[in-house]
């Protein structure tokens, strides 16, 4: 085995649009899972640094926090509209989302993707030695294993996609959209959250590239090179979770919280301002349930926190205008002066706070349109006290749903479901509550984000 810097065994360099920098909050669930993932096995950790700078693509910042080493890039400004604010977010968010009548393409939005890739790939190739692994994340970086090969790098190159994978269908909707996604070949292995995403995946490569599937489970093109699509549901850092959680009350923040409560029952939902998150949808059901459930006046209450995300993609500020008309509606029909039913905050929390905010709910509502897997639905079971725990409203169509089966699942476009969801999460009796609890747990300490990051290594590095 060759020895680069006096190691034999490689590193693993973890690659990502957005990194969260040790003083930062891991807003989105790529940054909070690679922040654990990494944390303890340790690794370089590369992608832009969220800056906007004239200069950009030349300096990489470095610093190192315990065994993690960031490297990160800045942006131009033509680089990050075309790129971030462009194809990743405008194209290929939507599509990848299922709402194909937002999706905004043009090809100078392409060529500002391909651009960024290509930075990427010249940077990172003075990064990889020869046994480190190399594990590329989600839709913002699909062909940079392809521009590594070009330059030479034989490595193992994993990718996850960190999003849902609509059917083929839908994804031929996108303008050359072969050149792109026949790339993800170039990968040894890619990873996806559920059988569905999977199943999404080859039948693209069977029926749209001509690709063949070998009988050990590869994918194989017809240039010959083979690969592995297989399922790899991201997990929380549970135990961490449970942790924070159970030190809540030490917080000033959640003593108010509590407090301010004056006894009612809290319903929390917890969301980037995105369109996928179906948070409009959200909100009507939950005026559905004041306006069947009068006795639930002054005695429920629903604190949504919804930090803004993308803002300068239109669409990102249309829902943000939407939701602030509908939060002042509701509370003008139904507030009191003394209870606000909602209380609407668009500022962003850390983890050790959020815990504590989802142990004080007795209902976690979490109704996204479609998301990949959604983090938010597993750190809410694992925050809850183990005697009283609170009740999980989930969308199917989160990917957590395939493993809280003991959430109450919804259709979010549903809204007499919903609305009927919460009546009959904010009623249930103890026993049943701690059941449902303890089942979804013993998931979530199974399948936790360190057994995540273990299966999809080891299957890389076979
Ligand atoms: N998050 C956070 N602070 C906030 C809001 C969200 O740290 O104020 C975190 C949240 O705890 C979760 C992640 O952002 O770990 C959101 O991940 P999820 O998979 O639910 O959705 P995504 O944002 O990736 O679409
Ligand atoms: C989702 C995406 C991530 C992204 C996160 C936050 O989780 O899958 O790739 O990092 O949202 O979005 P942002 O645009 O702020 O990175």
């Amino acid at each position: 085995m060759a020895v680069r810097n006096g190691r034999s065994q490689g590193r693993l360099i973890v690659v990502s649009n957005r990194v969260a920098l040790p003083d930062q909050t891991a807003t989105g669930g790529l940054a909070s899972a690679m922040r654990a993932a990494l944390q303890e096995r340790g690794g370089v950790w590369f992608g832009w640094s969220g800056k906007v700078a004239r200069q950009a693509g030349g300096e990489v910042h470095r610093q190192t926090d315990g065994q993690v080493e960031y490297a990160t890039m800045d942006l131009s400004r033509t680089d990050h509209d075309d790129f971030y604010d462009g194809f990743a977010n405008r194209t290929l968010w939507p599509l990848l989302h299922y709402r194909p009548d937002l999706v905004d393409y043009d090809r100078k939005h392409l060529a500002g993707y391909l651009r960024v890739n290509n930075l990427f790939a010249e940077q990172l190739i003075s990064l990889i030695g020869p046994n480190d692994l190399v594990w590329i994340n989600d839709y913002h970086l699909i062909p940079l294993a392809a521009m590594l090969r070009e330059r030479g790098v034989r490595n193992r190159i994993g990718f996850f996609l960190h999003t849902p994978l609509p059917a083929a269908s839908l994804l031929i909707a996108l303008p050359r959209h072969l050149e792109l996604l026949e790339t993800l070949a170039s990968y040894d292995l890619v990873g996806l959250h559920t059988p569905r995403d999977q199943r999404a995946l080859q039948e693209y490569f069977l029926y749209e590239v001509g690709a063949t599937m070998r009988r050990d489970g590869r994918i194989r093109t017809p240039e010959g090179r083979n690969f592995r699509a297989e399922v790899f549901p991201i997990g929380i850092d549970t135990a961490a979770v449970a942790e924070w959680a159970s030190h809540a009350d030490e917080h000033e923040e959640i003593h108010d919280l509590r407090q301010s409560l004056e006894g009612r029952a809290l319903i929390i939902g917890v969301d980037r301002l995105d369109y996928s998150k179906g948070l409009p949808e959200r909100f009507h059901a939950y005026a559905r349930l004041l306006e069947r459930s009068p006795q639930l006046h002054r005695k429920v209450s629903f604190l949504q926190i919804a930090p803004t995300s993308r803002g300068g993609v239109p669409e990102y500020r249309q829902i943000r205008r939407e939701l602030e008309r509908m939060a002042g509606h509701i509370n003008g029909e139904y507030a009191a002066p003394d209870w606000v039913p909602i209380r609407y905050v668009n500022n962003s929390y850390p983890h050790s706070l959020l815990s504590g905010y989802y142990r004080s709910a007795r209902v976690g509502l979490v109704t996204p349109l479609r998301d990949g897997m959604n983090l938010v639905a597993k750190e809410y079971v694992a925050s809850q006290d183990p005697e009283d725990p609170g009740v999980l409203v989930l969308s199917r169509f989160a990917g957590a749903a395939q493993e809280l089966r003991d959430a109450l699942l919804v259709n979010p476009a549903d809204t007499e479901e919903v609305a009927e969801a919460l009546g009959i999460a904010l009623e249930m009796s103890l026993h049943e509550r701690r059941v449902r609890w303890r089942r979804m747990m013993d998931v979530l300490e199974k399948q936790d984000v360190t057994a995540w990051r273990n299966a999809f290594l080891r299957r890389l590095a076979e």
